[in-house]
């Protein structure tokens, strides 16, 4: 399904013979459209996005760079935003049941994927939403409102080597899969989903440095590190901190203990169901951790890449 591009209206497919495109990392193609590298489904997915998406003030977007964690950062946010209504010591908390992509939705992959037109009306408020959207592409009603963004990124080595074996995976249905050696090439050269990679990560640093109350900037690295000051952090900029009997019940432990990898990759429904897009919920929980780009790279590969990464960030102040 994720392959699946007979759903393209003809203006897409018009649009798509306009466009720079590369070797795809899951597809046969992925196309340059506004600066960033994306597959031909959600470029469709993200103009009717751009096109119709109405934020709201009191929405919470999390923006990612695709495999920097996103699934983990969407059941922090639920778990986080609907304290009150589902209680985190529930035994039949939604995120037992559910994959957190189902409870926090991708815009352009999901709500507006292959023309369908979302009825928001089933949200609650705050709504929680997701996208890989880079921020001059988001939504205009996105950067005009007060809509909070919360953006998380990943080292670009840890990140390479998960999109090359989440791609590998979905490519595995069809009977093939890429050599890390072209995958590597095609990231250096910012040809990676929603890439280049470094772009992506400094415009939004440069949003939050600018707009503290608008971007608030994560790394998977400082989350997995630092757990709880991390999701204290998160908890202040949605205005929605813990008080002190929170603390002293022992929510924010619960909160980081159920949307652990751990617990979550284990569940039933992250093991054996699918999402509507195709995607099996098993393939978004690998490893988990971080530095597992030491049992893939070359010295060459790792050279390469700080390389790149120093250019890039240089003056920035972001350290991978
Ligand atoms: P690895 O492939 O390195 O294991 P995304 O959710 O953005 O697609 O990112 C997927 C990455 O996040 C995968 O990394 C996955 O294992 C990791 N991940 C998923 N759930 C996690 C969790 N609860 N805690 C930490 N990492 C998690």
């Amino acid at each position: 399904k994720y392959l699946q591009e007979d759903s393209l209206s003809e203006e897409c497919k018009e649009l798509l013979s306009t466009l720079p495109k590369e070797k795809g990392w899951i597809g046969s193609y992925i196309y340059k459209y506004q600066g960033f590298w994306t597959s031909p489904r959600l470029i469709q997915g993200v103009i009717a996005c751009q096109q119709q998406f109405q934020a709201q003030d009191t929405d919470i977007i999390l923006v990612t760079t695709p495999k920097s964690g996103t699934t983990w950062l969407k059941s922090l946010l639920f778990a986080l935003v609907n304290r009150t209504k589902h209680s985190v010591f529930e035994q039949n908390h939604p995120l037992l049941v559910k994959n957190p992509h189902i409870l926090v939705p991708f815009l352009e992959h999901t709500l507006y994927v292959d023309g369908r037109v979302p009825d928001f009306s089933s949200f609650a408020s705050p709504r929680l939403l997701a996208t890989h959207v880079p921020f001059a592409s988001l939504p205009k009603s996105i950067q005009d409102s007060e809509t909070k963004l919360v953006y998380l990124c990943r080292n670009p080595r840890d990140t390479f080597i998960s999109m090359w074996h989440f791609s590998n995976n979905l490519r595995l249905d069809h009977k093939d899969t890429n050599s890390i050696e072209e995958m590597f090439d095609l990231f250096c050269k910012g040809v990676s989903i929603y890439g280049p990679f470094w772009d992506h990560v400094l415009d939004y640093w440069k949003q939050s440095v600018e707009n503290p109350n608008k971007v608030l900037f994560l790394m998977y690295e400082e989350m997995k590190e630092n757990q709880k000051i991390q999701l204290k952090r998160l908890a202040e900029f949605l205005k929605c901190q813990f008080s002190i009997e929170e603390e002293k019940c022992g929510v924010v432990d619960e909160i980081l203990k159920m949307c652990s990898f751990e617990n979550l990759s284990n569940l039933e429904v992250n093991t054996n169901e699918k999402l509507s897009t195709g995607e099996g919920n098993k393939t978004f929980f690998r490893k988990g951790e971080i530095g597992d780009w030491k049992n893939y790279f070359t010295v060459e590969m790792s050279e390469k890449l700080n390389r790149i990464t120093e250019e890039k960030f240089h003056g920035s102040g972001l350290k991978f």
